[in-house]
């Protein structure tokens, strides 16, 4: 049996056996089981702790599938992500006959208003991503592009416009000429972009965790005229980038007590050239500031927007 696991974690996919230990779920392990991710982190944790095979991309894989399991529910993803993974389970399984199977975490009520939304049309082909536009001053709006999935779909982040628009001014305010800037974590490529385009002549590099967060700001960047290199990664840029960029910008997430937050400041610390500028945003100083300033050695905190940019230069 070819079985698609669609919306997985690495801990769903434990039961406990009749011991009482925790071990990797029998239909888990079955073979021809193959586990679909959105996130490369999460593919990580499901190859380091299950050993499964484990595919992470934007869209759901071709493949001759006999049956398709998907988890969802409000708590693990946004409803219209769930839609969309349904539409393409629902394509998915119009090629091969599989069958579908929906493992809902969540109240009978919650399942049966998503299903409601696709039953009396399953075949109709819904669109879900979205055009908005952003800008800094002195630069016309801009059009970005998001999907289900990406952080900020369908609108933009004051966090991280807070952010592109500290690091444009100071960039256009120091003369540079060209500079190599890092954007991580950048979502739909909204800092990055803009600051490239804000300022010119700028070599950027956009790196997210998420299958969709890349497509879009790859997107993003051809429709804006930006050549960018684009990179999927849950650990920073790879080592051959080291000790280049001028720039680092970050909006990180916080969910994590600051454990990816620091990944982020460490990716900075390795990635930036010496005398380089490692820039984050947040919406409170008081949680960040000293992660950074341990990092780097001191941290200034500039407020924009209701939002604090935390600036550090790496010791030259
Ligand atoms: C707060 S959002 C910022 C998005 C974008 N820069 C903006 O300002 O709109 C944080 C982003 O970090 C990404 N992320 C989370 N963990 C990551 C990791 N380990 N490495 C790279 N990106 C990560 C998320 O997928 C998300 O796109």
């Amino acid at each position: 049996m070819n079985i698609l696991l669609v919306g997985y974690r690495a801990k769903d996919l434990f039961e406990t056996c009749k011991h009482g230990k925790r071990r990797t779920a029998a239909w888990a392990a079955a073979e021809g089981v193959v586990c679909h991710t959105l996130d490369i982190y999460d593919r990580h944790a499901i190859e380091k702790t299950h050993h499964l095979k484990t595919l992470c991309s934007a869209h759901l894989p071709d493949g001759a599938w006999d049956a398709i399991k998907f988890k969802t529910g409000p708590k693990r993803m946004s409803g219209e992500l769930a839609l969309d993974l349904l539409q393409e389970i629902h394509i998915l399984a119009g090629k091969t006959g599989a069958k579908v199977e929906i493992d809902f975490e969540g109240k009978e009520r919650d399942k049966n208003g998503l299903l409601a939304k696709i039953r009396d049309n399953p075949d109709r082909i819904r669109n879900f991503s979205a055009k908005w536009k952003a800008s800094v001053p002195g630069l016309e709006p801009l059009e970005f592009t998001s999907f289900p999935g990406c952080f900020c779909h369908r609108r933009m982040d004051e966090g991280g416009i807070a952010l592109a628009e500290v690091v444009s001014r100071e960039l256009k305010e120091s003369g540079k000429g060209a500079v190599r800037l890092l954007d991580m974590g950048c979502g739909s490529g909204l800092v990055g972009l803009l600051v490239a385009k804000a300022a010119g002549n700028v070599d950027l590099v956009m790196v997210d965790s998420h299958s969709r967060a890349t497509e879009a700001a790859q997107l993003n960047a051809k429709n804006l005229g930006v050549e960018a290199e684009v990179v999927l990664s849950d650990a920073g840029t790879p080592a051959r980038m080291d000790g280049t960029f001028d720039v680092f910008a970050g909006n990180p997430p916080y969910y994590s007590d600051y454990r990816i937050a620091d990944l982020f400041l460490e990716t900075a610390a390795r990635a930036l050239k010496p005398g380089g500028t490692c820039y984050t945003v947040c919406k409170n100083a008081a949680g960040l500031e000293p992660v950074q300033r341990k990092r780097f050695g001191s941290a200034e905190i500039v407020k924009r927007r209701g939002y604090a940019v935390i600036r550090s230069v790496k010791a030259q």
